[in-house]
């Protein structure tokens, strides 16, 4: 029920999604996504130049108990937000007409890549006149619902995870980046990587400490990878070893953008819940990169320079692959998933 309201609206109220963003704490939002709904309210992930929040905002009308309540109170909750911002509402009758592309501020702007582009998976009839980061995002942005929305992941992010099951993904990531940074390294000398790397991506020093810190001394003896974890980082090594850069970069593109993205918005819920204050959060922390937004933009900008120099096979098959990255994460919460349960019986 939760996947059909949120997906129906970051399909067809993008529009909406934001306004409700700005009315409630986020006047300068420049994209805001549902990601939850529960009996008293709804949730959205928020992108301003901040960086990304989280917003819950409760049910004008209160606790709800069926599901028809719900599109009463989102229509509801539409025009307290119109109401707050000074906009007239559309008549009850009027659909929301603005689909991401609609939302009047073209499709690539500066800041603009806003949740907003949340189409389904495209079939790239749309993609000749996007920027290439645009196509990567918009056509990869179902598998993105489905990594973010398997359980496991969702609850975490609901505050529904233990402390173990944070313990259980930071150890799954150890073994991600192992794989990760070395493809990074081997392919650094070539010049369609530049504009990707920095140093200051490094995760593995941090994980280290973090599973030191959550684990204790002897960490790495305690952990292992899940058959995903260990399918992911077959299939890293695989790429980088084939010398295909931009299929490292596919997989670089879905980690990286996504810890300074969704991956920012986990570590504060992960961390009030668990009293963790840096450490065992470690793995979060991109203080040295400078500002998130600032290096996504120009990692997009560096996306759109490669998207110029490959053919639309190679297009494709770069896109195969970020998805292929997304259904590997996907797999792993899964994998998290099973074995709590096992664990559990
Ligand atoms: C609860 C889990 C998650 C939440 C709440 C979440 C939320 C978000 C949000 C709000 C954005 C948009 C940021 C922006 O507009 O700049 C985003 C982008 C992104 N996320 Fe997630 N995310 C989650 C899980 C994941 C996972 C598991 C992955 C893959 C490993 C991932 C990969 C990405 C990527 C690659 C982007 C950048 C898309 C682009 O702009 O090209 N996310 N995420």
């Amino acid at each position: 029920m939760v996947a059909g309201v949120t997906k129906h609206m970051n399909d067809d109220h993008t529009a909406d999604n934001l306004l409700i963003a700005k009315a409630f704490g986020y006047p300068s939002a420049s994209a805001s996504r549902m990601v939850g709904v529960s009996v008293d309210g709804g949730a959205w992930a928020v992108t301003d130049p901040e960086g990304e929040h989280e917003l819950s905002v409760a049910w004008p009308g209160g606790t709800i108990s069926e599901r028809p309540e719900i599109r009463r109170e989102v229509v509801a909750l539409y025009r307290v937000a119109c109401e707050r911002l000074g906009i007239e509402p559309r008549p009850e009758s009027e659909p929301a007409a603005q689909r991401a592309h609609g939302a009047g501020h073209g499709h690539h702007g500066a800041g603009h890549h806003g949740a907003g582009s949340a189409h389904p998976a495209g079939d790239g009839a749309e993609s000749a006149d996007q920027p290439f980061s645009a196509v990567i995002r918009t056509s990869s942005w179902g598998d993105h619902s489905d990594s973010e929305g398997a359980s496991f992941m969702e609850d975490i992010m609901r505050g529904r995870g233990t402390k173990q099951d944070y313990v259980d993904l930071s150890a799954q990531h150890y073994f991600m980046y192992l794989a990760l940074e070395a493809a990074a390294e081997r392919v650094s000398a070539d010049p369609a990587f530049a504009g990707f790397h920095s140093d200051a991506l490094a995760r593995i020093p941090a994980l280290e400490a973090d599973l030191a810190h959550l684990i204790g001394d002897d960490w790495r003896e305690r952990i292992a990878p899940v058959p995903a974890t260990a399918a992911y980082a077959a299939r890293i090594d695989e790429v980088a070893a084939e010398g295909w850069v931009a299929g490292v970069i596919a997989h670089h593109y879905t980690r990286y953008l996504g810890d300074l993205s969704g991956g920012q918005m986990i570590a504060k819920r992960v961390a009030k819940q668990h009293g963790l204050d840096g450490a065992g959060v470690a793995f979060y922390d991109f203080s040295e990169l400078g500002s998130p937004a600032d290096f996504k933009n120009e990692y997009r900008a560096a996306l759109d320079r490669l998207g110029e120099t490959l053919d639309e096979a190679e297009r494709a098959r770069m896109l195969d692959e970020v998805r292929a990255a997304y259904a590997f994460n996907t797999a792993v919460f899964v994998d998290l998933g099973k074995a709590k349960a096992a664990a559990a019986a």
